[in-house]
């Protein structure tokens, strides 16, 4: 089989190398891929943009490609697997409609409320005055929400009311995230500590995959400001058994056959982002995608074919999967470009990165930010070429263990062998849970 993958992150990398895996595997295209994809045997970088619908389409009917695995939710909520489908093409994802439940915060709120999904209040609002006078009236402070993608930025969580008014306006008046914030929900905050768990659905039926928490915060202690991600730990000791059996009876089961009764079945990979309230868990938000760094954490413990689970889910025929999940845990530490989540410098070489491909019991450095030096220039003598950085989350080193503190020294031992000018990296991925 012939695989394209789209996208260019972490995610992206343990998507590949989790792919690369099946025997039934020949080839993986990845548009546009990174560093890490170009060093997977049979892989091949493709430069074309996640969002050139026409252009992949184009290059998946030339290349011969049986599956298509989307990364970044761009495309799908762009409806790239319409446009793929309709040319007789096997994609992995949720249709345009589906994908609703990421691309639009308005409608995926209004779905949660018709079917009784438990979610945050909010109210929607295209008109700035009215979405002021609705803060105003409040007992408490929001948590504003752009409906539409706004790359990861698009939710913030005012410290005042006046902050609260200045945001909306920079949204809604100034158009800080363009039309995405045109509609903007203004919900009431919630607390606890947060879950993302996930799904693979054929529309119908669905399996889930370990559940797995990020650290969102640059700094050590869940300081500073927010990033894509800092690194992330599965399963989640937060995720007992009852905890995950009424995620997937109250929130999971009923989003899946909501939305077949609508007529926009999901098929792919459901992210729910949630927050264990005391009301018990409540939906922050819908992905229509792996979560990065989510997925550099679950893949690496899927035993299963993960090309079988693809089409299962494209193809409708999900129950007669029982994907095999490894009863160790895994951890994932970012190394970012100092400067990261604001500015910051590219282009620096990366030294320590393993040769080949990562054995299965080692730690897998998936790249983010890299890319390969095509000048071939390298101090160290060998005739690789070398790997430089090329963006803000530039590694993500992930290690498998026993238990956690056995995965965390791991990871950790491998990040202090990589160096690159200006890298940083948090010292307390997994942490918390060294002494439960
Ligand atoms: P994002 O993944 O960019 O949508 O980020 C959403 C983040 O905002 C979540 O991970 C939470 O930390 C926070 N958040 C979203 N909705 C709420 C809410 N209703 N109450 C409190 N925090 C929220
Ligand atoms: N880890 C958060 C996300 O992928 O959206």
């Amino acid at each position: 089989m012939n695989i394209l993958l789209i996208g260019s992150g972490a995610r992206e990398h343990a998507l590949a190398w989790k792919l690369a895996q099946s025997r039934q595997v020949d080839r993986i295209f990845a548009a546009p891929g990174n560093g890490g994809t170009a060093r997977i045997p049979n892989c091949t970088n493709a430069p074309l943009p996640v969002d050139d619908l026409h252009a992949l389409r184009l290059y998946a009917l030339d290349k011969q490609i049986d599956l298509t695995v989307v990364g970044p939710e761009l495309p799908l909520v762009s409806g790239i697997v319409d446009e793929f489908t309709a040319a007789g093409l096997t994609i992995f994802g949720p249709a345009k409609d589906a994908a609703r439940l990421e691309g639009s915060k308005a409608f995926s709120k209004a779905f949660m409320n018709r079917h009784g999904i438990p979610t945050g209040r909010a109210s929607v609002f295209t008109d700035f005055e009215a979405a002021a006078d609705c803060v105003h009236d409040m007992d408490a402070l929001p948590v504003l929400k752009a409906s539409g993608l706004a790359a990861g930025k698009g939710v913030l969580l005012p410290a005042s009311r006046a902050e609260a008014v200045d945001q909306l306006r920079a949204m809604m008046v100034h158009r800080r995230f363009g039309d995405a914030g045109e509609t903007v929900l203004v919900e009431e905050r919630l607390y606890g500590p947060e879950l993302s768990v996930l799904a693979f659905c054929d529309g119908e039926n669905l399996r889930l995959v370990p559940a797995a928490q990020d650290h969102k915060r640059l700094l050590d202690g869940d300081r500073g400001p927010n990033t894509g991600g800092m690194g992330a730990f599965a399963p989640s000791p937060l995720a007992t058994d009852g905890i995950l059996e009424t995620i997937e009876h109250s929130v999971l089961r009923p989003t899946l056959a909501g939305m077949a009764a609508e007529g926009s079945p999901y098929q792919g990979v459901l992210y729910a982002g949630l927050m264990l309230t005391e009301r018990g868990p409540m939906v922050l938000e819908f992905n229509c995608r792996f979560g990065d760094p989510e997925a550099q954490v679950i893949l690496p413990l899927l035993q299963s074919d993960l090309v079988d689970l693809m089409l299962a889910c494209a193809n409708g025929n999900l129950a007669g999967q029982e994907p095999q999940w490894s009863n160790e845990s895994a951890v994932t530490v970012v190394m970012a470009s100092g400067g990261y989540p604001d500015t910051y410098e590219t282009g620096k070489p990366i030294s320590g990165l393993t040769a080949g491909l990562p054995l299965d019991d080692g730690p897998l450095v998936f790249h983010a930010g890299t890319k390969t030096d095509e000048s071939g220039h390298r101090d160290d003598g060998e005739s690789r070429p070398a790997v430089l950085t090329d963006g803000g989350r530039v590694l993500s080193v992930t290690a498998k263990g026993a238990d956690f503190r056995a995965a965390v020294s791991k990871a950790y031992r491998e990040v202090d062998r990589i160096r690159f000018e200006d890298a940083v990296w948090r010292t307390d991925i997994g942490a918390d849970f060294f002494d439960s």
